[in-house]
């Protein structure tokens, strides 16, 4: 009985426990316990360590909770860089691939046949035993210090030495004095619908996968939310083993880890030839879908260290390793409903709704129809049967219909003559597929518009979210942009889920907006054919929103950038009544409607300098990356030379990285970029 132990005994035997149990949970998938029984265990022995602070350890499951948030997170440099692979998405390219080693090793090697986990990766650096590091891949050569975030994934031991005695082995292999190990990060299938099914309670956004739940919940700042989300973690190399034993090979590493209670996923093989990596893919294309977490894929890799040193690496990836992705699941569906919506610029998008179907982890209810023509090609009616399939995006699409499950009398879809929202006739253009209303007071459009003009990248006015914009309409004082302008605090603060404090920030954005300049306030108009970009070279070659109102056809086609349809667009904008009212009570509202130097680029921060984008950044889009250097007065080009200022690098880099440490240019993160733009939070 416990009581009868002493507190010490009790207290290391509940560590034993938790380790163990944690393993089963989260490592081996087969729990004997359930989730409020191990939560108990960890309760009891909090309780004991807060009665006895003597009896903790720096090892013990309780220390693992995140400690308070920090401001940004440090940036950790690799040592031996993280590199990526290379895919393979039929099995012709993994044969392929497989005879070009045979040809360069002249012989067949053996192959190792991993589980390829949706995760994020990590490399984690263990000093005689601890764990003292913990970073994301970043952009392979510079990631993120997310130690303490790390630290609070029970699958990942803090010590590697309390971790063997839990298992009591009398273990043949030394811990090494300086360990780093890679391995993957992932949202288990379970705990990503726990985390899903509370936001959605706590009326916030949802995460669209695993995948990128685990990403945002890795490089959270504060650590204590990262605890609450319940992560794990799979290992699945070596970078670093300074000691004896050191590994020869793929399979040998990852049974290293597994002797020193490092979590390896237990589903992969050793083969010694093409038949055995086949036959690995086949049982797994099925079988994934019952493994407690998202694959996308096997991994590939050449055995021996030194068949995989033979071979080397290109430019981007090691030929001794390939990621075969499962090719994009579908799934079949009844069409319940075609709904119409109405987007920001007035354009009518079919969008199917179907009865509820499990795709690819996850439950998917609708999927967009693009437009008619899209529609009519597919010919999808209410009722039919339709494959449904979900590639490497989130976002489902409508691939078919199975025709010969089409109901009786099923009739084709028309697209209504009359906007769903607002009951005025919808307009096709010439030589456009798009149907639109072109109602500039439809309350579907005028919701949208709102929403897109105080988004960060437009006006920017912070504390507006959907949920308010509604609200505010609901209430009637919101009926167009220029509507936000008359907005007081008085007005606000009283309403439902504001108050004095929220009322005047809110108040204070609106207010700061109006200097926001004429590139953010004519992307944030939703001028048609006027992106973010397109916004930027007007407001640079007009200066100011007058100047453009009377550039006619000549004048906007004569900027490079612009086209006949763009400047058709534009003027089309210009010419409409309500949107010259429109115009007309912002300048009264006091929105400066000209551009200021800064901002057109002349000064701005990046003045002079030259930029080349490589990968994907992780939070802007290769666009949006673009805009910004732009706007700050920089030149983004195409490829890198000595002239050029800094390579800004994301995720899976490509060549130009190589190129820019070549020549000496400096590589910047999107961090680095942001501290540049002077944007840094
Ligand atoms: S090995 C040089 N093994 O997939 C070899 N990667 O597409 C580096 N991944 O960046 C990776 N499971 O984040 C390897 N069993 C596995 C993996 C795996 C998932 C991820 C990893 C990598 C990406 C490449």
């Amino acid at each position: 009985m416990a009581k009868t132990k002493t507190p010490a005994a009790r207290a290391s035997e509940l560590r034993e426990e938790i380790g163990k149990h944690a393993r089963l949970y989260y490592v081996e998938d087969r729990p004997e316990l359930t989730d409020a029984a191990y939560d108990a265990l960890i309760r009891e022995l909090i309780a004991l360590e807060e009665a006895h602070p003597e009896l903790v350890t720096p090892d013990s499951p309780t220390q693992r909770v995140g400690g308070t948030p920090v401001g940004e997170l440090p940036n950790v440099r690799h040592e031996i860089p993280l590199l990526s692979l290379e895919n393979a998405y039929t099995p012709e390219e993994l044969r392929a691939w497989a005879d070009r080693v045979v040809d360069r090793l002249g012989r067949t090697p053996d192959f190792v046949c991993e589980l390829k986990i949706d995760g994020l990766s990590i490399s984690l650096v263990y000093e005689n035993g601890a764990l003292v590091r913990a970073a994301t891949r970043g952009d392979g050569t510079t990631g993120e210090d997310v130690t303490p975030n790390v630290r609070t994934i029970h699958a990942i031991p803090t010590v590697l030495h309390a971790a063997g005695a839990a298992r009591k082995i009398s273990s043949k292999v030394n811990i090494p004095a300086v360990l780093e190990v890679r391995g993957e990060v992932y949202f288990p299938k379970k705990s990503f619908a726990a985390l899903n099914a509370r936001r959605e309670e706590a009326g916030e956004p949802l995460f669209a996968n695993p995948r990128n739940a685990a990403a945002g919940s890795l490089r959270l700042l504060d650590a204590r939310i990262t605890a609450s989300r319940r992560l794990s973690a799979f290992l699945y190399s070596i970078a670093r083993w300074a000691g004896p034993q050191e590994p020869q090979s793929q399979s040998q590493s990852l049974l290293l880890l597994e002797e020193i209670l490092l979590p390896v996923n237990p589903h992969r093989t050793l083969v010694s030839d093409l038949d055995g990596i086949f036959a690995f893919l086949d049982e797994w294309k099925t079988k994934r879908h019952d493994l407690p977490f998202e694959t996308d894929g096997v991994v590939v890799k050449v055995n021996a260290f030194a068949d995989q040193k033979r071979l080397g690496q290109t430019a981007k990836f090691p030929r001794w390793a390939i990621a075969y992705k499962f090719p994009p699941e579908e799934a079949t569906t009844v069409v319940t409903h075609i709904v119409v919506q109405v987007g920001r610029t007035g354009v009518l998008t079919p969008v199917a709704e179907f009865t509820p179907v499990l795709l690819a982890g996850s439950t998917v209810r609708r999927a967009t129809l693009h437009n008619m023509e899209d529609l009519s090609k597919k010919d999808v009616r209410i009722g039919d049967t339709v494959a449904v399939e979900k590639g490497g995006d989130v976002i489902p699409k409508v691939t078919r219909v199975v025709l010969e499950k089409r109901p009786k009398g099923a009739k084709p879809f028309a697209m209504p003559a009359r906007c769903p929202a607002c009951g005025e006739q919808v307009v096709q253009r010439e030589g456009e597929v798009a149907m639109r209303c072109v109602n500039p007071g439809c309350p579907a459009q005028v919701a949208e518009s709102l929403r897109h003009f105080v988004t960060r990248r437009a006006m920017d006015v912070e504390g507006l979210g959907d949920e308010r914009i509604e609200q505010l309409r609901e209430v009637g004082l919101l009926k167009d942009v220029a509507s936000l302008y008359a907005l007081t605090a008085d007005q606000l603060a009283p309403l439902e889920r504001w108050g004095e404090k929220s009322a005047a920030n809110v108040i204070d954005e609106i207010e700061k907006s109006k200097d926001a300049g004429l590139a953010r306030l004519l992307f944030g108009l939703g001028v048609r054919q006027v992106g973010e970009k397109t916004a930027r070279i007007l407001a640079r070659r007009f200066l100011s929103m007058e100047a453009l109102e009377e550039a006619g056809e000549d004048a906007l086609t004569s900027v490079p950038e612009i086209g006949p349809e763009t400047a058709r667009g534009i003027l089309e904008w210009f010419a409409l009544g309500p949107n010259r009212s429109l115009l007309a009570k912002l300048r009264k509202a006091g929105v400066r409607m000209t551009e200021s130097p800064g901002v057109s680029g002349v000064g701005g921060a990046l003045s002079g300098g030259v930029y080349v984008l490589t990968g994907t950044l992780p939070r802007r889009s290769r666009d949006e990356a673009q805009a910004a250097i732009e706007t700050a007065g920089g030149k983004v080009s195409g490829s890198v030379s000595k002239k050029t200022t800094a390579v800004i690098a994301g995720e899976e880099p490509g060549s130009k990285l190589d190129k820019a440490k070549a020549l000496g240019v400096a590589v910047w993160t999107e961090d680095d970029l942001d501290r540049a733009l002077g944007e840094a939070s």
